[in-house]
């Protein structure tokens, strides 16, 4: 689902190694993580982790945004895409994405993660470990489906969301855009407002308090 000559990882938190474990299943041979906070000589097994793009390789390579964060991910797109680099996608060979099912470029599908027929999955989210985003969903540019995630049928995630680790989002809601749904809750009716919903139903937290 990428270059096969190898593949540049930007950044090297947690995310950077679960798309990095993604990239050897799916057979890429070569990798290089890219962080300004690299320690000298720094390695994630026999690959390295190198402070700046000028030492990356180039030619044959493609590049996978790696920050959990989806802010982090669109600069690092825009960064990518303005210097001609060909952005990656990343679906583990344990995956399953059903029938006329579309993932954007910079998206990263996690170890058995379920994508359903006629889904659409925007540029540069994640669709963590575990993860289901099922039929006729609409996932918008930079979201993250955290691990364990459920997003049932016909929903409408917007862009620079982050959907919480076991969280469900039940079938047909819209969730707008930058929304966060902490973990295990669940989102049974539209979130519009603005903000972050936790709890079983999900409500909206006010402070740092859920209401
Ligand atoms: C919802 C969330 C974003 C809130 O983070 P935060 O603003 O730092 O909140 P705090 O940890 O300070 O907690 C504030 C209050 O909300 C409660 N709370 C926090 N997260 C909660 C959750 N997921 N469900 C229910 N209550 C929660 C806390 O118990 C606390 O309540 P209190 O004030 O009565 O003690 C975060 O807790 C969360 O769920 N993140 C999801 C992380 C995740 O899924 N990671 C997966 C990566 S793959």
């Amino acid at each position: 689902m990428t270059s096969p000559s190898g593949l540049l990882i930007l950044g090297f938190g947690g995310h950077a190694r679960a798309v990095a474990d993604v990239a050897l299943m799916s057979g890429i041979k070569e990798l290089r993580f890219i962080d300004v906070n690299a320690r000298p000589n720094e390695t994630f097994g026999p690959f390295p982790v190198l402070p700046s793009w000028d030492e990356a390789p180039s030619a044959g390579w493609s590049v996978m945004p790696a920050s959990g964060d989806g802010l982090g991910r669109e600069a690092q797109c825009d960064w990518a895409t303005k210097r001609g680099w060909a952005l990656a996608t990343l679906i583990s060979p344990t995956a399953t994405v059903g029938f006329g099912a579309t993932v954007g470029p910079g998206t990263f599908i996690g170890h058995h993660a379920h994508v359903g027929p006629m889904a659409s999955v925007g540029t540069g989210c994640i669709v963590n470990t575990g993860a289901i985003v099922e039929h006729e969903c609409l996932i918008g540019d930079f979201t993250h489906i955290s691990i364990n995630a459920a997003v049932a049928g016909r929903c409408h995630i917007g862009r620079l969301c982050f959907i919480g680790a076991g969280s469900t989002v039940i079938d047909g809601i819209r969730v707008n855009d930058g929304i966060t749904l902490g973990g295990g809750a669940c989102a049974h009716r539209d979130l519009d407002e603005a903000g972050i919903y936790v709890g079983v139903p999900a409500r909206k937290m006010t402070g740092k308090s859920p209401v």
